[in-house]
């Protein structure tokens, strides 16, 4: 048999898996040295009170004959796709109705499969520095990749291009730059893609994280999106699902793609039909655990984590200020992007590995422009993350 050639084009690694490795190494070899973990961005907080209370619930329900639950729907269950509408959108002034709405586990996976849907002869536009699945997953099928540079210089905001593309990913809040978009500067993109047909493959799954008034939360805030935008949200960094696993993507029925012979399909269409045959949904325990997020009690739970995260977050911003860093992000996301001395970020990784014991993640992972640069999560536990900014101080 053959393999999948365009596998050869991939890194040996994924990053977050050669940096464990790395980091596997290094405690190996110094046993006695505590480590204080801020390369990954998973969360450290436990599942909140309400969310739990649901799982029990349920896991009761799927104990009694009367109330058990075998396959559910490949979309996700009717009463968490109306929570969704209802409290992620509608709330917020945005129709959506519960058919576009397809309940996943995770934004990664969503974003991974999203591409199995559409030509693989489409032009892919992504920015650089990247999160690694948007480019790896469309090297993987062989697509023609265009680089959207992000640089101080910009603001990290990617321009929208003077050539086509078909397909272009946005993330924001951006993860790894910790930067966000505004409303003008999503409106550019909406524009460009209806006026090119081409799709904007949203990420926002920090959302949660925004504070400033101008930076929108979906891109259905902006007008036009509907005809070209596809949504993907999490509950992992906002409710502590990482190891649970739920997410969902909005797929508007407005989004039409053309086959090869001319004529037009719906890619909602599309999108159910794929998830039907490769997907089996999201465990009925896991759904009702998220339904239980947009509950009042599990609302004020989640704002109350997302805060922690959020001071965490400023409080590295400040503390590597006061360091004499230069620092972007963490005031809309839950990732700090800042200057590496030396400008060599995986030597960084090293030297402050060696020197601080503190684990971050070097931004030439993300795409040659991210060299220069480092990401340190705002998801770790706040007397760590507290320690591993007095270490860094003290060593540089
Ligand atoms: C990251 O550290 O970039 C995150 O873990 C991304 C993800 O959620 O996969």
């Amino acid at each position: 048999m053959k393999a999948n050639a365009h596998f050869r084009l991939l890194e040996e690694n994924y990053l977050f898996s050669d940096i464990a490795k790395r980091v596997a190494a290094f405690t190996q070899a110094h046993p006695d040295r505590s480590i204080i973990r801020l390369g990954i961005g998973d969360v450290t907080q436990p599942l909140a009170p309400s969310v739990i209370a649901a799982m029990h619930r349920a896991v009761d329900e799927m104990g009694c004959a009367d109330t058990f639950r075998g396959y559910g729907p490949e979309q996700g269950y009717a009463f968490l796709r109306h929570a969704i509408a209802e409290h992620d959108y509608r709330a917020h002034g945005i129709a959506m109705e519960e058919d576009a709405i397809f309940v996943s586990d995770g934004a990664k996976t969503d974003v991974g499969n999203f591409a199995d849907i559409l030509d693989t002869d489409n032009v892919v536009a992504i920015t650089d520095p990247v999160y690694p699945v948007y480019l790896d997953s469309n090297r993987m099928a062989g697509r023609t990749i265009r680089f959207l540079p992000c640089s101080a210089q910009n603001g990290f905001v990617p321009c929208v291009p003077d050539f086509h593309a078909d397909m272009i990913y946005l993330c924001s809040p951006n993860n790894p730059t910790g930067t966000a978009m505004t409303r003008a500067q999503l409106a550019q993109w909406v524009a460009y893609a209806n006026e090119h047909h081409a799709l904007l493959l949203f990420d926002s799954a920090y959302e949660a994280y925004i504070t400033e008034a101008d930076v929108p939360h979906s891109i259905f805030e902006i007008e036009g999106a509907r005809t070209c935008a596809v949504e993907f949200r999490s509950f992992s960094k906002t409710a502590g699902f990482t190891g649970t696993r739920c997410a969902y993507a909005v797929v508007p029925k407005e989004l039409i793609a053309t086959n090869q012979d001319g004529s037009t399909v719906s890619l909602q269409a599309l999108w159910l039909r794929r998830q039907c045959t490769k997907f089996n949904g999201v465990p009925y325990i896991i759904q009702r655990a998220a339904e239980a997020v947009y509950t009042p009690a599990g609302q004020k739970e989640i704002r109350a984590q997302i805060a922690y995260y959020q001071e965490n977050a400023r409080l590295i911003r400040q503390g590597l200020q006061q360091a004499g860093f230069t620092v972007y992000g963490g005031v809309n996301a839950p990732y700090i992007w800042m200057q590496c001395p030396g400008g060599d970020s995986w030597q960084f990784f090293q030297d402050l590995l060696e020197k601080t014991g503190v684990v971050g993640t070097p931004g030439a992972g993300f795409g040659a422009q991210g060299e220069g640069y480092f990401r340190l999560t705002a998801f770790g536990d706040r007397e760590k993350t507290k320690e591993a900014l007095s270490r860094i101080a003290k060593a540089f």
